[in-house]
């Protein structure tokens, strides 16, 4: 058997009140279609093709739709946005499915994030059980408002599904709702296209007319009943929060019980695609996203934000680092306030301290930037040490340029590095050096303006400025440390 799925996507999400795509927002770091997407996915060997149902104005800017597999989705254009039966309809006449081999299509919407890939496989095993039949995802909601409410015969048979809008007030009791989730055989689906009537009350084509076409064609309906947090989507700002709370508690949960500790895990914003070793323990405030990678026993601190990153084991990243795309290798440690901008490779057990900003930068092993320091495009050898307010200055206004500093290398603090520039193994730079040529190995750079000592100086100077006054009208005397 194979079944192919379908993500409803083209509807734009009007209650949203917001320029962007519903489908598109983000649930911790990830788009809201990128959920549904994934959990098809799971369905491994028995899933065909995922046809993603879009807008006709292209409306899909960063879909995030991504396969380790490679697996593309086919984008169906719904022609007009005329209903949950248009966007079915849309795949179900569409190339790509009536070439493929798929028995049932396994529809979802692309806003309901949390179905869980258990369940779902289970689902679409029905397809299995009862080849024939059309199947449904229920659930039982103490606050029904707002779902198709199932609609069951005295005998308990589903004849129907009844939209909010259209429901009498006796049937709006009714707790049983359509999950939005559907398996339809293909015979079905092909001998319903442009059969399903336009609703009379909202003038779109419900596809959950489809269940009464089926009743009365003496078809067979089943229902798969869901948890009621699995079919939970979203139509409003507020539903969007409250989806991703319940995300929040259960990926959290499932990095708990693989021996990861939180302070406080409702104050924790973890992607879905982010894993994290045994024994780390997490801070609040904490933001992980995108394909980002933690080791085990690392300490990640309040308020660190890792987008993209991989971080080794026994890391530790101290309060507000920030870092996207960057590698810190084992027992590295960050921070605190350190920003690792994309290319950064922080050496095992290196250092990368207060306000320090990197990119583009490979620190070697054991090697310390503590300090206010910014290197872009700079190579960092091993047990190195680079002094406080050290800069690369790797940028001319028109090109950038790199900077090689070997190992065993001492630089002065408040140094400039004039890319490009190179400074060789255990070369020692003085202080406050600008650097604007290479250096060999083994060599000493004093590269700074000789001092002046003026004996007793400092008396004459005051003595000329209190004679002068001040220059400017309106301007303050010195305070009492005498500083200005
Ligand atoms: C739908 C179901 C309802 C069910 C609920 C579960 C219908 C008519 N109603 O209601 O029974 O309880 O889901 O969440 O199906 N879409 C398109 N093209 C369109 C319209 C919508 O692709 O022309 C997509 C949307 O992007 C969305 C999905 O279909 O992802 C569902 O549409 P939505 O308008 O949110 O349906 P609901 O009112 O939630
Ligand atoms: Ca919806």
């Amino acid at each position: 058997m194979i079944i192919d799925g379908a993500i409803l996507a083209a509807g734009f999400g009007t209650r949203m009140a917001s320029p962007v795509p519903k489908v598109e927002s983000v649930v911790l770091g990830e788009t809201l279609v990128s959920y549904p997407w994934r959990a098809l996915l799971s369905l491994g060997s028995l899933l065909g093709q995922i046809h993603v149902v879009v807008r006709p104005e292209g409306f899909w800017r960063n879909p995030g739709l991504e396969d380790p597999a490679g697996r593309k989705p086919a984008l169906v254009v719904q022609p007009v946005m005329d209903g949950t039966w248009g966007a079915v309809e849309a795949v179900a006449t569409s190339g790509p499915f009536l070439s493929g081999k798929a028995s049932h299509l396994l529809v979802v919407n692309g806003d309901g994030p949390l179905l869980d890939e258990g369940l779902l496989a289970r689902f679409a095993g029905m397809g299995q059980e009862s080849p024939g039949a059309l199947c449904l995802a229920t659930a039982e909601l103490s606050h029904p408002r707002g779902y198709g409410r199932i609609i069951r015969d005295a005998s308990g048979c589903v004849v129907d599904i009844r939209e909010e809008s259209r429901a009498s007030e006796d049937e709006k009791k009714i707790l049983e709702v359509n999950a939005g989730i559907y398996l339809i055989p293909r015979e079905i689906l092909l001998s319903a296209v442009s059969r399903v009537p336009s609703d009379s009350v909202k003038n779109e084509r419900f596809l959950t007319t489809l269940v009464s076409l089926v009743v009365e064609e003496g078809g067979t309906v089943r229902t798969f009943p869901m948890t009621p947090e699995c079919m939970l989507g979203v139509n409003t700002q507020e539903e969007l929060s409250q989806v991703t709370a319940h995300l929040r508690t259960r990926i959290n949960r499932s990095h708990m019980e693989k021996g990861v500790t939180f302070w406080d895990p409702s104050r924790t914003d973890i992607g879905p695609l982010v894993s994290i070793g045994a024994g780390t323990v997490i801070m609040p405030q904490a933001v992980l996203e995108g394909k980002t990678r933690i080791g085990c026993s690392c300490r990640i601190g309040l308020g660190v934000h890792l987008a993209d990153t991989v971080v080794g084991d026994g890391v530790i990243l101290r309060d507000y680092v920030v870092a996207t795309e960057a590698i810190l290798r084992d027992r590295s440690v960050a921070g605190p306030f350190a920003h690792l901008r994309p290319g950064t490779d922080l050496g095992e057990e290196a250092h990368l301290g207060n306000f320090v900003e990197t990119k583009k930068t490979v620190v070697g092993a054991k090697s310390k930037v503590n300090h206010l320091s910014y290197l872009g495009d700079a190579e960092v050898g091993s047990d190195t040490n680079v002094g406080a307010g050290t800069i690369t200055c790797n940028y001319d206004g028109y090109d950038k340029f790199k900077t090689r500093i070997g190992s065993g290398v001492f630089i002065g603090s408040d140094t400039q590095l004039v890319a490009p520039v190179s400074v060789g193994d255990r070369s020692v730079i003085a202080a406050g050096s600008t650097v604007v040529s290479d250096l060999p190995e083994d060599a000493l750079l004093i590269g700074r303006a000789p001092a002046e000592i003026r004996a007793e100086g400092g008396i004459r100077y005051h003595r000329r400025r209190k004679e002068r006054g001040s220059s400017r009208s309106g301007q303050s005397s010195p305070n009492k440390k005498g500083q200005e």
